[in-house]
């Protein structure tokens, strides 16, 4: 087993031989982002790819359009809810190789109507390389003026200044993460350090006090030997999402669970996770920047500061609901039950898989309880976000497709 990419490797050694050992979160930000030879930020080496079918792992847009028609027809909804602004800007994030982008700009072009001559489509996204191929997988949609940009960040937006959808996919999932542990009921940090031949752990106190004040808003009463992960990055991300807001919805879509399920006892040691070519390992040690790396979002604590920053909680559900509820099944009328479109369609939707292990958290700022198509149908709301405020809404576990439909039989609903 390779210990990871040469250049990488030599960068993260000579970091702690200059300044000691570094917390997991930093070793995880070298690791992806590191300028030059981070996983994310090099370009994939030739004929390689990352992400798909041929990468390392997929995302939904590999699969099949449908989560891009979906986002489309959610876009529309909201265009009608704020009153058809001009222009109607869509915010994605952390787009990857741009194919949801691609599959949500051909939808809503797909009708001629006043939407898709107010539309605005700003990426933005940390990798350069991604960003190329965001370029080149976008390539029609460039020649139009203004329609696609790229911006540098979610700073680089005037307060208040989206109007519009402002969402993501797989995006909080690839921020780096601290890691922490249970010992001798103290909290300690995961510090990572390297013995000239190979990584190696450490634990530590806690590098910084937020995470103190994190856990401590938790309330969490974790036992010895818990070990879990803190991505403070989500938090100041979600702010960042409220602040750019001024009308309009986020919808935040990747897996993870609410604060209750995540830190579960059944969780005792994390949801740490690496991809190679399609295969999970919990090492992030070895093929270090030549493997993904990922911990699951914790959606609760997510909504808390939405809430705190004017950000409100519209519903809370999962990709299978999401999907239903914006029409997946005409969607998917025109398919034939046992094509590769009709199988590769059913994988987004499978409550034993990507339709109930992605979760989708929507919020609203400056419109009054949007009622939303996506969230029609719901397994769990607002509350099962453990927030103060609920959404006074009831869980109904209920889904729409019909127990004749092809689309059921394959679902087994
Ligand atoms: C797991 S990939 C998901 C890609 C894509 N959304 C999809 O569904 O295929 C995460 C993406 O987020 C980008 N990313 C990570 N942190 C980011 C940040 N702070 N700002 C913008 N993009 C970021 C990564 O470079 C990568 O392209």
């Amino acid at each position: 087993m390779t210990l990871g990419h040469p250049e990488l490797v030599a960068a993260i050694a000579s970091e702690i031989a200059n300044s000691g050992p570094i917390p997991f979160v930093r070793f995880m930000e070298l690791t992806l982002y590191h300028p030059q030879f981070g996983y994310y930020m090099r370009p994939p080496e030739s004929g390689a790819e990352r992400i798909g079918w041929s990468g390392d792992f997929y995302t939904s847009s590999d699969v099949h359009p449908i989560l891009g028609n979906a986002l489309a027809k959610q876009a529309r909804q909201i265009d009608a809810l704020l009153g058809h602004p001009d222009p109607f800007t869509v915010v994605e994030m952390g787009a990857g190789k741009g194919l949801l982008a691609r599959d949500v700009l051909a939808a809503i072009h797909a009708q001629d109507d006043s939407l898709s001559r107010r539309l605005r489509y700003v990426l933005i996204e940390r990798s350069p390389a991604m960003r190329e191929l965001q370029r080149s997988n976008l390539g029609p949609w460039l020649q139009e003026a203004g329609l696609v940009t790229w911006i540098e960040d979610l700073g680089s937006l005037a307060p208040a200044s989206v109007v519009g959808l402002l969402f993501s996919n797989e995006l909080p999932d690839a921020f780096p993460v601290h890691r922490i542990q249970m010992t001798g009921g103290q909290t300690e940090e995961v510090y990572v350090d390297y013995d000239g031949a190979r990584f190696v752990e450490c634990l530590r106190p806690l590098s910084s006090p937020d995470m103190q004040q994190h856990l401590t808003r938790l309330n969490l009463s974790l036992p010895d030997g818990y070990r879990t992960e803190i991505n403070l990055d989500a938090l100041g991300w979600m702010k960042q999402v409220a602040d750019a807001i001024g009308r309009g919805i986020a919808i935040t879509i990747d897996y993870g669970h609410t604060a209750q399920d995540l830190y579960n006892a059944d969780r005792s040691q994390g949801t740490l996770l690496c991809y190679y070519s399609q295969l999970t390992s919990e090492d992030p040690y070895t093929r270090v920047g030549q493997q993904d790396m990922t911990a699951h979002v914790d959606f609760s604590s997510l909504a808390t500061v939405g809430e705190e920053h004017g950000l409100r909680v519209t519903g809370f559900t999962n990709q299978m609901s999401f999907l239903m509820g914006l029409g997946v099944e005409e969607m998917m009328a025109d398919l034939e039950p046992e094509s590769p479109e009709f199988r590769a369609a059913i994988h987004l939707l499978r409550p034993d898989g990507m339709g109930s292990t992605f979760k989708v958290l929507v919020q609203h700022k400056g419109i009054e309880r949007p009622e939303l198509d996506g969230l029609k149908f719901k397994p769990f709301f607002g509350e099962a976000l453990g927030l103060a405020r609920g959404t006074g809404q009831e869980a109904s576990g209920l889904y729409p497709a019909s127990s004749h439909s092809p689309l059921a039989h394959s679902l087994r609903v």
